[in-house]
């Protein structure tokens, strides 16, 4: 077998909004790095479209709205032990400050910052992490800088998920367990396209990043699999902007 300090070989790796754009690209390119994968997410559809894609076998999927405790429960109950975790579903909601409502703001932090949360922690309750699982979430330079205009609830939502993983990688460390983010910015997924920007508005912004585009799923994927792999083993804490240098 050839050398690839990166190779997830071996690895069981829960990994969520995997029905669509990073998550989706990101559970295809574990398997093809040797992972068994534990794709989840709510859209039975897509997700199952993942899973034909993933290489290898052994795979798993789970259906599942991370925001709902009973659908939780079922997928903590239906794994088994985990060396890596990416916690990333993940939506977004563009509204001017003085436009937000209860209700937008709460399904953004539902799912955005308290569902990770309560993955983790009933994870480690549980005792399903192996010693030296390695945890990436998929914040975003959102939750460091006020690039998007009118992104305050999504920027704050991120904000708040990459505090909480400087404290658990602090008190999972006794564990051998890392935590750490990446933080990407503008991604061609279909949560950008969400955000209803004019073409005229997408070339301008493009025109910002020094590398002239917008990123794709591999370029996080990359990042996010560096950070599961043992490549990354003295790295816990921290956040790694994958952004096309917009943010220099
Ligand atoms: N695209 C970007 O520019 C960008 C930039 C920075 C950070 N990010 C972050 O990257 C992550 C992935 O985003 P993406 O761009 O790949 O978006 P996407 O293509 O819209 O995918 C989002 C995923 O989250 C899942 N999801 C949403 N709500 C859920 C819920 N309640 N329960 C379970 N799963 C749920 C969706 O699956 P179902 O609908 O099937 O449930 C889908 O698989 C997000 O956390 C996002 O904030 C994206």
């Amino acid at each position: 077998m050839s050398y690839n300090p990166y190779s997830l070989e071996g690895k069981t790796i829960l990994i969520t909004g995997a029905s669509s754009g990073i998550g989706q690209t990101t559970a295809i390119e574990c398997s093809k790095l040797g992972a068994k994968v534990i794709i989840t997410a709510r859209n039975e559809k897509r997700l199952n479209e993942t899973f034909l894609q993933l290489h290898g076998e052994g795979h798993q999927q789970i259906i599942a709205d991370l925001t709902v405790r009973e659908d939780l429960d079922y997928l903590i109950e239906n794994i088994t032990q985990l060396d890596g975790l990416v916690n990333n579903a993940g939506i977004n909601k563009i509204l001017p400050v003085q436009f937000i409502n209860e209700n937008d703001f709460e399904n953004i932090l539902k799912i955005n910052t308290i569902a990770p949360v309560f993955l983790m922690q009933r994870l480690f309750k549980k005792k399903k992490f192996n010693r030296n699982a390695s945890i990436v979430i998929t914040s975003s330079i959102g939750g460091v800088f006020s690039i998007t205009p009118a992104n305050a609830m999504y920027g704050m939502s991120k904000s708040a998920i990459s505090s909480f993983m400087k404290f658990t990688a602090l008190e999972m460390s006794i564990k051998g367990i890392r935590c750490n983010c990446v933080n990407p910015g503008m991604i061609e997924t279909p949560l950008i396209d969400k955000a209803v920007l004019t073409t005229e508005d997408r070339e301008r912004d493009i025109a910002k990043y020094p590398l002239k585009r917008y990123g794709k799923p591999t370029d996080v994927a990359f990042g996010i699999i560096y950070l599961l792999s043992d490549a990354s083993s003295w790295v816990t804490g921290t956040s790694l902007v994958i952004d096309g240098g917009i943010t220099i």
